[in-house]
């Protein structure tokens, strides 16, 4: 097999964070790399800047792509192709998170953070897969959220969104392995990059949900403070993509540990539970039978958000 194409990686998201770090670390273990952003004027030096004068420029290949923007994924196909012919590694790293209560986030944020979390990448993926699956070997990554294992409140579309890139992770590795090609799950946990600090956000610190935004944010500035380096992420990805099972997923960090193994022998109930004592959400109250003659009262005060 072409060597070029057996260590070449197409990595989306590549501009910052956990992309940024995965890019570098690969590049240094000898792939190319295809790291594509949706700005490589400004990411491309700042990766040129963490490889440091030692990288190869051969290499190295920034590719330009939104993927908000059909066009822009069908010409950074053209250009991945163009380039390295087929490549053999897919990340789906680029993601959009949102907080915020179902009530409070307007419907085109949802569809954004949709078509960011798994339209795009399956687009990118329709455009690349026939390549891939026509020489016989590859693997496709994505990289997923331990929000997703059970859903979390105020953050309900990303956790939906990558929910289901998860599902759809799950289904293309059953339609490819028969090919030779795999997939591999990351349900990453908390890595301290802009994600933390610069998620858009459409609470209101007044509204009925201010109690559980507070609790979240409390909880929420705790965990920056643990957060883990995107250096420790990057072998992570370069492991997913040398495996040879057909499917897998990893969690990554201890918070995703605790939360993949926490749902695999917990009922959902029992990890509501958890994660409200835990995080300090306020609690339920019992929801009153259809069949009852008390009607609920019209709006309840929010609830105590301690220990
Ligand atoms: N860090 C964590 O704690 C954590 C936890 C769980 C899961 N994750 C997941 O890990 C992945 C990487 O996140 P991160 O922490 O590195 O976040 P980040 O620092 O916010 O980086 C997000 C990356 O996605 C790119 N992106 C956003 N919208 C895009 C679009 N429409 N088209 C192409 N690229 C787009 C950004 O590009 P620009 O520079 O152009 O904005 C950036 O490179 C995401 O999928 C995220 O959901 C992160």
């Amino acid at each position: 097999m072409d060597e070029t194409r057996s260590r070449s990686v197409v990595i989306t998201g590549a501009s910052r964070g956990l992309g940024l770090a995965t890019a570098t670390h690969l590049h240094r273990q000898g792939w190319t790399v295809l790291a594509a952003m949706r700005t490589p004027d400004a990411g491309l030096p700042r990766l040129k800047e963490n490889l440091g004068p030692a990288h190869d420029p051969n290499r190295l290949i920034g590719v330009r792509l939104d993927l908000e923007d059909p066009d822009s994924i069908e010409a950074a196909t053209a250009q991945i192709l163009d380039a390295v012919g087929v490549p053999y590694g897919l990340v789906h790293n680029a993601g959009l998170a949102g907080a915020g209560a179902v009530e409070e986030m307007p419907v085109q944020v949802v569809e954004q953070m949709f078509t960011t979390n798994l339209f795009g990448p399956i687009r990118l993926t329709q455009g690349l897969l026939p390549g891939m699956r026509a020489a016989g070997r590859g693997r496709v990554v994505v990289v997923s959220s331990h929000v997703a294992t059970s859903g979390m409140g105020a953050v309900s579309a990303y956790a939906a969104s990558k929910s289901a890139l998860e599902r759809w992770a799950e289904s293309l590795s059953m339609e490819i392995a028969p090919f030779g090609l795999g997939v591999s799950v990351l349900v990453t946990g908390t890595f301290k990059t802009d994600i933390l600090e610069l998620t858009q956000s459409w609470k209101d610190a007044t509204g009925p949900y201010a109690a559980l935004h507070a609790a979240l944010e409390s909880m929420g500035d705790k965990m920056v403070r643990f957060a883990r380096r995107p250096g420790r992420f990057a072998p992570v990805v370069q492991r997913a993509l040398q495996d040879t099972k057909p499917f897998s997923r990893h969690a990554v960090g201890p918070d995703a540990v605790a939360m993949v193994y926490g749902n695999r022998v917990l009922p959902t109930r029992w990890v509501q539970f958890l994660t409200t004592r835990l995080l300090g959400l306020p609690r339920p109250q019992s929801t009153p039978s259809p069949m009852s003659s008390t009607p609920p009262p019209a709006s309840s005060p929010p609830q105590p958000t301690g220990p």
